[in-house]
């Protein structure tokens, strides 16, 4: 058993007051969960510290919270962990050394730690139509398709709802309308099914919806926050990739924009700024500018941002300081990244290891059976 002092962001709404800080101290073994910890001090301290809470175990997505500012479940996070996690931040100056427990990010406060899912979570997810939306008569039994290709949309499968990516983005703390990772990454997951025929009308409200999969800002925070390991910004970029290959033209110019940063820095080795509005809006008339109506319309809406930007300090005018590429060697090694990246197409799945068509290597790892295998482990009985 250890000590630990745990420091609770307390909210209390038949009080009357705004929210305060409470400290408990708890005694534990350090293996035990930092929701381990709360019921302790629930139990021995004050009933009405209240948390979401039901399998302790990662399953059921109850028991989000923040922790020493980090959003993830409570019943995952080691104590023992935290109270290290705290020292760290003590150590660079950042509090007390005390572990810090608060509500979730970006959702109201019903309370103590118990959130409002409803209004953040639940209403954006329910707008993504999160049922399959197949044409044709139903098939007298179950739809019937091949395994494999169902292994693409495992990663989003693998969502329990506990909305810690949502606490964790940055894009919603600036855009509340914006449907959010755990909603996108929902829609990979009907996107994705091969049973699915509204495919192309789904990614296409998806673009066209200002709050939509251009509103990410690609700040990793809710892969950090995951705690099973869905990558919703990953299944953000699919979506992306699947909008661009289907033709979807964004009214922002997004899928543009992204084409645009590829090539430059492909060509530069870091980002141009001066030269990423014209690539973004001229698409297609390489570095050339030969404006369509709808460019110069949005060449014009982002002329005060990019007067701000220059202004800041953040973009170097061409004019005055021209874009430099980088050093011969780097930028060989810039291409060669491209080069390695379109030949292989990785796909960062947890679920899924190796590569594609790579089952022997995922055999002799043991990842995989062997084929036949329940065959000959009959025969060897
Ligand atoms: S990567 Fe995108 S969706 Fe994920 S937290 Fe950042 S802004 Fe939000
Ligand atoms: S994507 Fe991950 S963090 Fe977000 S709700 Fe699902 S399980 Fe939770
Ligand atoms: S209590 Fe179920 S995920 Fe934590």
């Amino acid at each position: 058993m250890a000590d630990y002092t745990i420091k609770v962001r307390r909210f209390q709404p038949e009080s009357g007051e705004g929210p305060y800080w409470e400290k408990f101290n708890v005694d534990l073994e350090p293996s035990l969960s930092v929701l381990d910890a709360l019921l302790q001090a629930k139990d021995r301290d004050d009933g009405s510290l209240s948390v979401r809470c039901s399998c302790r175990a990662a399953i059921c997505g109850s028991c989000g919270m923040k922790i020493n500012g980090q959003s993830g479940l409570g019943c995952k996070t080691q104590i023992g962990e935290a109270q290290e996690l705290a020292e760290k931040k003590a150590s660079v100056g950042s509090g007390d050394g005390t572990i810090v427990i608060e509500p979730m990010g970006n959702m109201p406060v019903i309370k103590d730690l118990i959130t409002d899912m409803e209004s953040t979570h639940w209403t954006k997810i329910r707008r993504v139509t999160p049922w399959l939306l197949p044409h044709g008569e139903p098939p007298e039994r179950e739809y019937v398709v091949e395994p494999e290709s169902m292994i693409d949309i495992t990663q989003s499968m693998a969502c329990i709802q506990c909305g810690a990516c949502v606490s964790s983005c940055l894009s919603m703390e600036a855009d509340p309308d914006f449907i959010g990772p755990a909603a996108l990454a929902k829609a990979y997951r009907f996107v994705g099914d091969p049973r699915d025929a509204e495919t192309k009308e789904r990614l296409h409200d998806l673009a066209h919806d200002p709050h939509g999969i251009y509103d990410c800002t690609h700040c990793f925070s809710c892969i950090d926050a995951c705690p099973k390991g869905v990558a919703p910004m990953d299944q953000i970029m699919r979506l992306r990739r699947k909008a661009g290959e289907e033709g979807i033209e964004d009214p922002n110019s997004g899928h543009h924009h992204e084409l645009a940063f590829v090539k430059i820095i492909e060509k530069k080795g870091t980002l141009d700024e001066v030269a990423l509005p014209r690539e973004s809006f001229t698409f297609g008339i390489k570095g050339k500018l030969k404006p369509s109506k709808r460019a110069i319309k949005e060449v014009i809406g982002a002329l005060p941002t990019i007067f701000r930007t220059i202004r800041r300090g953040k973009v170097r005018s061409k004019w005055i300081a021209p874009h430099h590429k980088l050093p011969g060697g780097a930028q060989d090694e810039v291409k060669a990244i491209y080069e390695h990246a379109e030949e292989h197409r990785e796909e960062f799945n947890l679920y899924i290891k190796g590569e594609e068509g790579d089952e022997e290597a995922a055999i002799a790892e043991g990842l995989e059976p062997p084929p036949h295998a329940p065959a000959s482990e009959e025969a060897a009985q």
